[in-house]
Order: C-alpha cells, then sequence, then structure tokens
C-alpha cells in the first residue's frame, strides 16, 4: 500500500511512525507535518530525526501547516514533553524537502489515481487544504485513515473533543464533508489499545525501533511524577493497525458533523441514518490489536 503519513510527531506519532516503517505492507511515498503537538519547527525535527534514527532518510518530510483554518493552534508540550517529544532523538542534518505539504499530497495522489492511502494522526489542516485546493483529490485518494474524535465516549481536552479535531475543527469538517473515504479511529477505540504503566513486554526491546518506542513510553510515564498516567493509549499507532489488519475493527457508515463553536467545539457527532464516506470506528479486537502493534515496533 503506497501511502502519505501527515503527523504532528509527538509520542504516539513517533509510535505509529515506527510501526509504519516497519511495515513491509506499507511504501511511504513521504511524510507531511502539521502544527498541532507542538510548533512546526518542533514537530518536522522530530520527524526527520526520526527517519535518521530509523535508518530511512531516503523518505521526504515535507512541512505543512503552521496555521489552523480559523484561529491558532493550541499545543500539547504537557503532554508529549519538551520540544514535543519525551526523548530528545539524535540531530540530523537532512532537511525538509523543497515544497509544501499540501502540494505534496495533491500532486502525489493525482499522480496514482486510487493507490494512494493517507494517514492522518494530527490536526486535518493540511488534508483540508488539500481537498479544498483540488477538487479531484478526494476521487483520487484511495482512503484517509484518522485518529480523531471522541466516539461515543468523553473527550481529552475537553469533556466532549479530542484534541485532534478541537485543534482544527473547521479543518474536520471540510474532511469529514469532502466525500473522500474515510476511516476514523477515535478515542473510543485507542483506550481500548492502550499500554500500562507496569507492562514491561512494551518498556524493552532488541531492534532500534522497539528500543525507541520503549525510551518514549518509559520517559512518557515519568512526565507525570503523581503516577497519574497509568496508562498510554495508542491513539496514532491504531490508525496503521486499521489500515493493515481491518479485520480487527468494526464500523459503521456515518456522515459527521463537528461542533466549531461553545463549550462543545470539536465535538464529533455521528448519523448513521443516511450512511456516509466515513467508516467510524465502533469496535475493536483489543488483544490481537495489540499484539499487532507490539510485533510492528519491533520490525
Ligand atoms: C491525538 O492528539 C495528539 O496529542 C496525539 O498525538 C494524537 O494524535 C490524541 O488525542
Ligand atoms: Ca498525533
Amino acid at each position: 500500500m503506497k501511502c502519505i503519513i501527515d503527523t504532528d510527531p509527538g509520542a504516539d506519532d513517533v509510535l505509529a511512525l515506527i510501526m509504519a516503517l516497519n511495515s513491509p505492507e506499507l511504501e511511504i511515498l513521504g511524510l507531511t507535518t502539521v502544527e498541532g503537538n507542538a510548533l512546526l519547527e518542533h514537530t518536522t525535527a522530530n520527524a526527520l530525526r526520526l527517519l535518521d534514527y530509523m535508518g530511512r532518510t531516503e523518505i521526504p518530510v515535507y512541512a505543512g501547516s503552521s496555521t489552523p483554518l480559523e484561529g491558532d493552534f493550541h499545543h500539547a508540550y504537557e503532554v508529549h514533553g519538551e520540544e514535543g517529544l519525551t526523548v530528545r532523538l539524535p540531530d540530523t542534518d537532512v532537511r525538509p524537502a523543497d515544497g509544501n505539504a499540501v502540494d505534496f499530497i495533491v500532486e502525489t495522489a493525482l499522480a496514482m489515481p486510487g493507490e494512494l492511502a493517507l494517514f492522518a494522526v494530527g490536526p486535518l489542516t493540511n488534508v483540508a487544504r488539500a481537498l479544498n485546493k483540488e477538487g479531484r483529490l478526494k476521487d483520487a485518494l484511495q482512503r484517509v485513515y484518522i485518529m480523531g474524535g471522541q466516539g461515543d465516549g468523553s473527550g481529552n481536552v475537553t469533556p466532549y473533543a479530542e484534541f485532534n479535531i478541537w485543534d482544527d475543527p473547521y479543518a474536520a469538517n471540510v474532511v469529514f464533508g469532502s466525500g473522500v473515504p474515510v476511516t476514523l479511529l477515535g478515542l473510543n477505540i485507542s483506550r481500548q489499545t492502550s499500554v500500562a504503566r507496569d507492562d514491561e513486554s512494551w518498556m524493552s526491546g532488541e531492534t532500534p525501533g522497539e528500543r525507541l518506542a520503549a525510551q518514549v513510553l518509559e520517559k512518557w510515564f515519568d512526565l507525570d511524577e503523581e503516577e497519574h498516567r497509568a496508562r498510554f493509549s495508542l491513539h496514532d499507532p491504531v490508525t496503521v493497525m486499521a489500515a493493515l489488519r481491518p479485520d480487527l475493527i468494526e464500523t459503521r457508515a456515518a456522515t459527521l458533523r463537528v461542533e466549531t463553536e461553545g463549550e462543545r467545539v470539536g465535538e464529533v457527532r455521528a448519523d448513521y441514518e443516511s450512511g456516509g464516506s466515513v467508516d467510524l470506528a465502533v469496535g475493536v479486537e483489543s488483544a490481537e490489536a495489540l499484539a499487532v502493534m507490539r510485533g510492528l515496533l519491533r520490525g
């Protein structure tokens, strides 16, 4: 499966990227970065450093949006750590590719109609700008796998909203309303695929990917000395798992609308009556999904 990963690394983004890099089924044509968890300069630097660490600098990184469709981004340094990542990866000399994320997504998809999958694991700003810019994109993309929304549960930034959708709710409405085929994995799924603070099997490893993932997890738990962080939800990794093993998730076709105003801003509302272009994940086989993700980290 040819793919682009749109990301704001980010602790769980890094785990998703390691899994994707280790997956023989995925041919990663590029990473595109978006501001979100951290400033764009940090998310882009983290993406570049990760590729260097993994020995995959042939994959280009295109920097994308530093502003949402309206207003300003809010960051999550307190969740992901200084510079947006709990682990400071070694510096790299590799620079972002010339050009920008939005054009790269559009041009790549149009060059291979029906073949390109997009993973979107940050705010949906780049994806929305690409869909707004090129009307043919929604038909050219094979599918967009998105981590976002609260599903049928509560939010993680407010009682109603999940971070990626809340950080650019207007972009989410563009993507969900565009007609592009979407598989949406929300907190209702990622909370069922989480790692406990004392789960040793995730905190060790032999391969570079496993070792880095273990460090990211350990340091993430350490960020909170009062042990409030009992579990690390594999938010972004579930998109990779779902693309490779769709048999492990249950979905329902829905039309989605995101609240853009008031205290419920960022809340995703689903209408199942008339179907729709979004396959909203409503269930996951947790144990097997966790095993798949753990295996992909190993490589
Ligand atoms: C999402 O928000 C970000 O902080 C994570 O990287 C993930 O994409 C979870 O709500
Ligand atoms: Ca993310």
